[in-house]
């Protein structure tokens, strides 16, 4: 089994490395410079994890898969998502860029983690110690999920006709904000120009020129470079200067 994942800030990587451990699974991101279709040739089973944008699949994900449609036809594939509360639908969000749709779906499940949209009025951003708990309760589910995988068992969180319903209350207008938030990332003046958030983008949607930060049109949202400029001069989806940042999972 191989697991491929996306993970803007953190939490759905390590989901993706506990799953894959306890699995005895190897585990890759997206964004690695890597021979996709050999290594998922390899293998009868392929697993996914990601965050859930509202209820929807983030693009580097969706992009993923769309590309190596024909290589994951026929797979047994497994969809591990994670959010912060809620996506009623979140893993079978996937389904609709599968080429066998729900067919090849034998595993998937939702995992809640910390929260990562760090100018979210709603909930606080919580970092280190006070992620604990949540850490160990993901941490066990992961498990769980790889050892019942393992033995074959079938579960498909977000499958049942009401969690797609309730996901479609939030993924319905998804794509609209997604579209008008791709060329909406903003710069502050507090930007030193240090160019980090160009580095680290997966979307390569930054620029660094004589006149600052630039941008191509293709935010993901994915929050990376929003929880991670130093200045805290970067905004996405919301406008709101992040008061404090998520800093990701730290081993
Ligand atoms: C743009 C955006 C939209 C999100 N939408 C949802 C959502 O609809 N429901 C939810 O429970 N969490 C939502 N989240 C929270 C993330 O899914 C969650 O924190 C996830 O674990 C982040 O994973 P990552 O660190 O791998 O990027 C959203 C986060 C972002 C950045």
């Amino acid at each position: 089994m191989i697991v491929f994942y996306f993970s803007g800030t953190g939490n759905s990587r390590f989901i993706a490395e506990r799953f894959s451990r306890a699995a005895g699974a190897a585990c890759l991101s997206v964004e690695e410079a890597a021979d996709f279709e050999a290594l998922i040739a390899q293998t009868d089973t392929v697993g996914f994890c990601y965050p859930v944008y509202g209820s929807c699949v983030p693009r580097p994900m969706r992009e993923f898969v769309l590309a190596h449609g024909r290589a994951l036809a026929n797979k047994r594939i497994v969809i591990l998502s994670t959010q912060l509360v809620f996506s009623g639908d979140g893993a079978h969000a996937l389904c609709a860029f599968l080429p066998g749709r729900e067919a090849g779906v034998v595993y998937a499940e939702h995992f809640n983690m910390p929260n990562n949209i760090a100018n979210f009025p709603l909930f606080a951003v919580k970092n280190g110690e006070q992620n604990k708990a949540l850490l160990a309760k993901a941490t066990r589910k992961a498990e769980r999920a790889a050892e019942e995988v393992l033995r074959g068992r079938i579960r498909r969180r977000g499958f049942h006709r009401l969690s797609v319903l309730i996901g479609k209350s939030q993924s319905a207008l998804w794509p609209q904000v997604e579209k008008r938030a791709a060329s909406d990332v903003r710069i502050s003046a507090d930007c030193t120009r240090c160019g980090l958030c160009v580095r680290i983008c997966p979307m390569q949607n930054l620029t660094l020129g004589k006149d600052g930060i630039g941008q191509e049109g293709k935010c993901a949202v994915c929050y990376r470079c929003v929880n991670a400029c130093p200045a805290r001069a970067i905004t996405t989806l919301l406008h709101q200067k992040p008061g404090k940042q998520y800093l990701g999972i730290s081993e």
